[in-house]
């Protein structure tokens, strides 16, 4: 049985114009690094896309998770790229790369990372989120409904492979811990941590012990980098990125995007510091512009045929997201009305991470005791 290792590694290396997309020469010069790694044996196959201004690295290949090869090749990718966005004075040129070298990980130094390794079955589709203008925790609720929302996901009712659910393993962000959960049995657990999504964090899936599949696989995974925590002050958001493995025991390509129908609201657009819709988006809209948004996502499906990346699908260009377009331009509306008033404005603790304290800083002294 073949093992293949999907990794997915994006980051801001430059913006054009601003922070709304990618310069077709970044991904030209992503391009060639990608060739010449396919050439020279370590990649399988690659795919490079952007979301928003994202420069987005997806590979196949052999060499299994954190990879130093791998991450080193990623590294060195955004480091031509952003000698490029230099020379064009693109905005924020090289603003994600928050170290000067690379030391065999490229975890915590500033690029966002989804990398599973998994034996590819006889038929293998794969789909691939990457987001723009949020955060990590932005997939907390649609990979809940996909792998645990009867609602969304018929499978879990009707799909005996599918029936006894799907363990989560969630992460404390902020105080660096984890924890696994079992839906359903565990489901209520489950929903009081990844609510809480600027802290809690679903990590990855896997399937139960009584999943045909291997359990040590997992069959989803999504990036959980942030910024703020490595460079200690605003860098931008941390625009995160998934792969979900579909169908035949997991959930099916229209389970797994159904619940971007709904343009729910996450945290990050302008400033990193506002609350909106999510507006799922085909490759070409994928640029983000009103308000420096709304944030959006796209889906990029492909088959693995002996880790061959086939594709590339651009699932949200589809009529069928047309009403969740609108609705999210409905929202952005009621959102922005609200200018700079919670809830459009995220709540004080999450405004510690943007460039707030730096204003407040200035009327420290003026503060009186009140009586
Ligand atoms: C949000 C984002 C943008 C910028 C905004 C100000 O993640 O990247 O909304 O925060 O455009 O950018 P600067 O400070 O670069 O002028
Ligand atoms: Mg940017
Ligand atoms: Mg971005």
């Amino acid at each position: 049985m073949e093992k293949i290792t999907v990794s997915l590694i994006k980051a801001d290396v430059g913006g054009f114009p601003g922070h709304s997309t990618v310069h077709s020469d970044l991904k030209e010069k992503a391009e060639e690094h990608m060739e010449k790694a396919k050439k020279d044996g370590l990649l399988v196959d690659y795919h490079v896309l952007n979301a928003g201004d994202d420069l987005e690295l997806l590979m196949s290949h052999r060499k299994g998770v954190d990879s130093g090869e791998i991450h080193g090749l990623a590294w060195e990718t955004f480091e031509a790229a952003t000698e490029v966005a230099k020379e064009l004075k693109l905005h924020g040129a090289g603003q994600d790369l928050l170290v000067d070298a690379f030391s065999g990980n490229i975890r915590g130094m500033g690029p966002g990372i989804a990398e599973m390794e998994f034996t590819e079955r006889g038929s293998e589709p794969l789909i691939t989120f990457m987001m723009d203008k949020t955060e990590p925790g932005a997939f907390n609720y649609p990979i809940y409904k996909i792998f645990a929302d009867p609602f969304n996901t018929a499978g879990l009712v009707v799909d005996p492979t599918m029936h006894d659910g799907f363990v989560f393993e969630v992460w404390d962000i902020k105080a660096k811990k984890k924890v696994f959960l079992k839906c359903p049995e565990e489901l209520y657990a489950l929903l009081a941590l990844i609510g809480a999504k600027s802290k809690y964090v679903i990590k990855r899936v896997f399937p139960k012990d009584t999943s045909p599949l291997p359990k040590e696989e997992p069959v989803a995974v999504i990036s959980t980098e942030k910024l703020f925590f490595t460079a200690g002050k605003y860098v931008g958001k941390d625009d995160p990125v998934a792969l979900v493995r579909s169908q035949s025991g997991l959930p099916a390509l229209g389970e797994v995007i159904e619940p971007f129908a709904l343009p729910y609201l996450v945290s990050g657009w302008m400033r990193g510091s506002h609350n909106g819709p999510i507006m799922p988006v085909p490759f070409r809209y994928s640029q983000c512009t009103r308000f420096d948004g709304p944030p959006r996502v796209i889906a990029a499906g492909f088959q693995i045929s002996h880790g061959r990346l086939v594709g590339t699908a651009d699932l949200f260009d589809d009529p069928a997201y047309d009403l969740a377009r609108k609705k999210a331009g409905e929202i952005a509306d009621y959102m922005r009305a609200h200018g700079p008033f919670e809830p459009h404005r995220l709540p004080v603790e999450e405004m510690e991470y943007t460039t707030l304290p730096n204003v407040l800083k200035k009327l420290e002294g003026r503060f009186e005791k009140t009586e």
